[in-house]
């Protein structure tokens, strides 16, 4: 969206362009219908993103293969994101037009350890299995790319929050709303959290893209809070939510853990939104889109559910995750 408003020609990649669901978000941007073409590509058949890259200059990889329930992580997850990874990045080579390869990594790669530093930037790396794959992936793409002449930066966002285009509840609200909605297994990501609204993370995409200076792994990150702090933003702004004042195991004064964006900051990139912002953004959009409910506060979720007879939306994906939306009837919006 933001690239089209700026002009760009965009060629994006889908799994499934004949499905409506998935694309008529994107079909239906501004300016799509004269700037947006959708491509088939699946990272997980080599050769398929050849025709897309063909002419691009540009290369923004976002997709990646999630399965946290998988038997066989090595052969279901690690390796179709390793040769995805690598196939895409031949297919910018078969191009010969790419110049610049900017690649969305997970924040895991930082700050995975028992014992939380106060503060996080790009020297620090997670040294455990469960990140191998996006670190190999890293590695990977970045000898690859450097043996031709393509740049490869790494920008790294923590938990993405804000509005959405799409109809379904994006991964990161399901763990940024988790004191709204009480899904307790989603604290200890967010108990001392990193944020980044959704706008700032795309323009620090475009600026990476377009700033000959960028080089290497960027941190994208704007707000630090525990989830006491967030708990407490919520209740303020949204009293009509019940948010709980204390969470199991989690100690009230838990210090925040800092991801530094000095390195972003530096090349002359600057952040627009606050956490209130950025949660505003997320709540109204779910509203909108009937999956969260306006209260919580007089009745239980599974009281209201019961009582009005509401339809409950559970959605089953491909990694085993279950994403439940509430669909509110007239009279509690
Ligand atoms: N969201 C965050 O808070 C956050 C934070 C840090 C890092 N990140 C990183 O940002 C990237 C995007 O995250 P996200 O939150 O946008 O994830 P997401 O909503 O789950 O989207 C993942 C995308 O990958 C696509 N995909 C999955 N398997 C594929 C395959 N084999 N071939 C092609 N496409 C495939 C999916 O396509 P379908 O729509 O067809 O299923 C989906 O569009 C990930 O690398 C993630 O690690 C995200």
């Amino acid at each position: 969206m933001r690239l089209l408003e700026r002009g760009y020609i965009v060629r994006a990649t889908v799994r499934d362009p004949e499905s409506m669901n998935k694309v008529k978000h994107l079909v239906e941007l501004p300016g799509a219908d004269t700037s947006l073409t959708l491509w088939k590509a699946d990272m997980t058949e080599p050769g398929s993103y050849d025709e897309a890259i063909q002419g691009c200059e540009g290369v923004f990889h976002m997709a990646t293969p999630m399965d946290f329930e998988s038997g066989d992580p090595e052969n279901e997850v690690i390796k179709p994101t390793v040769d995805g990874v690598l196939s895409i990045i031949r297919s910018c080579t078969k191009a010969k037009t790419v110049k610049r390869f900017i690649f969305t990594n997970s924040a895991g790669t930082i700050n995975v350890e028992p014992q939380q530093k106060p503060v996080y930037d790009e020297d620090n790396w997670s040294d455990l299995d469960f990140i191998y794959s996006t670190k190999l992936t890293r590695m990977a793409a970045m000898e690859a790319t450097k043996e031709n002449n393509i740049d490869f930066i790494c920008i790294i966002p923590p938990v993405v929050v804000g509005p959405f285009i799409m109809p379904t509840l994006p991964p990161s609200l399901i763990t940024a709303l988790s004191p709204i909605t009480g899904n307790e297994s989603h604290y200890s990501i967010i108990k001392q959290g990193q944020f980044v609204h959704v706008d700032d993370l795309c323009e620090a995409h475009i600026f990476l893209f377009e700033d000959q200076r960028a080089r290497g792994r960027y941190i994208c990150s704007s707000q630090d809070a525990t989830i006491y702090d967030l708990a407490q933003l919520i209740r303020h702004n949204w009293p009509e939510y019940d948010i709980p004042t204390e969470f199991e195991g989690i100690d009230k004064d838990t210090p925040l853990v800092r991801f530094s964006s000095k390195k972003l900051i530096g090349l002359g990139f600057t952040y627009k939104y606050s956490l209130e912002d950025m949660f505003r953004g997320a709540i109204e959009t779910c509203r909108q889109k009937g999956l969260l409910p306006y209260s919580t506060r007089s009745r239980g979720v599974e009281e209201i559910k019961e009582k009005e007879k509401l339809p409950i939306l559970k959605e089953k994906f491909a990694n085993g995750e279950v994403r439940v939306h509430w669909k509110l009837s007239k009279s509690l919006s």
